[in-house]
């Protein structure tokens, strides 16, 4: 890839310490109003996305969640051991209260919380049937080394998710920046009523996304077969799907 320097740290292949570390801080200031903008910004259709990526997913399976968030998708697991992963201390601290709560009121044990980042699991090998990465792949500061410790984590037959920002290639991707530059930054200043908004880092992370080819290689690469990419409907995001092979 390129030289990071010239997008001020950002490339397909990963995003540079300062800049992640920024976009972290970034990210946590999105959380009093994360799920509403993205309903809004989405037209409700994120709804739609989340559900199809559970979909994966049968109970009594074991779940990780890479990147988890204040918990959006994770809230949404029934029946499942589940560890959600994610490096910022506060997203986590949202999560455990919102997934914890639901999975009381269904008599389900407390899922697990990891303070970490997807490029350094302190998880065991052949763990876990599925990974689901929501909104969060497109953060990773490293992409490759974050899918070899997914590819490491997954059991044998384990089924990777990952569902972000939809780039299918170079042209769709530049009808993707004119839709962040616009639309989700004029829904995100409405409702955060700051000109300086956190979306701006978003916008930004979405710029320098590779398209599916790109990522689709990446994962090959990493020793994932059956590698599949498509834009979910109505063509904002990307689903991803990739199998570690079986011994
Ligand atoms: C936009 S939120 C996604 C939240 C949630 N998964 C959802 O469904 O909406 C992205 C999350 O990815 C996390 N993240 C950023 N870099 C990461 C990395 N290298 N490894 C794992 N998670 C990361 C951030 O802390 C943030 O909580």
């Amino acid at each position: 890839m390129s030289d990071r320097s010239d997008t001020g740290g950002f490339d397909a292949s990963g995003i540079d310490e300062d800049a992640w570390t920024e976009l972290e801080r970034q990210l946590e200031a999105t959380i009093p109003v994360y799920d509403k903008v993205n309903k809004i910004m989405t037209l409700g259709f994120d709804k739609g996305m989340r559900k199809h990526v559970r979909n994966h997913a049968k109970p009594g399976m074991n779940i990780l969640e890479v990147g988890c968030g204040p918990g959006s998708f994770a809230v949404g697991l029934e029946g499942m051991d589940l560890t959600c992963l994610d490096p910022s201390a506060e997203m986590l601290k949202v999560c455990k209260r919102r997934v914890d709560e639901i999975r009381s009121q269904k008599g389900e044990t407390p899922a697990k919380y990891v303070e970490a980042i997807a490029e350094d699991i302190p998880l065991s090998d052949n763990t876990f049937d599925r990974v689901f990465c929501l909104f969060s792949f497109r953060d990773f500061k490293d992409k490759k080394k974050g899918l070899s410790e997914i590819f490491r984590v997954l059991k044998p037959g384990g089924q990777l998710v990952i569902c972000d920002a939809g780039k299918a290639n170079w042209l769709h991707g530049l009808f993707g920046r004119i839709y962040m530059a616009t639309f989700v930054q004029w829904v995100a200043r409405i409702v955060t009523k700051d000109p300086n908004h956190p979306w701006k880092w978003l916008a930004r992370t979405y710029t320098h996304y590779g398209t599916h080819s790109y990522y689709k290689q990446l994962m090959k690469d990493v020793g994932f077969e059956e590698v599949k990419a498509r834009l979910l409907f109505p063509g904002m995001s990307s689903r991803f799907k990739a199998r570690k092979p079986e011994l």
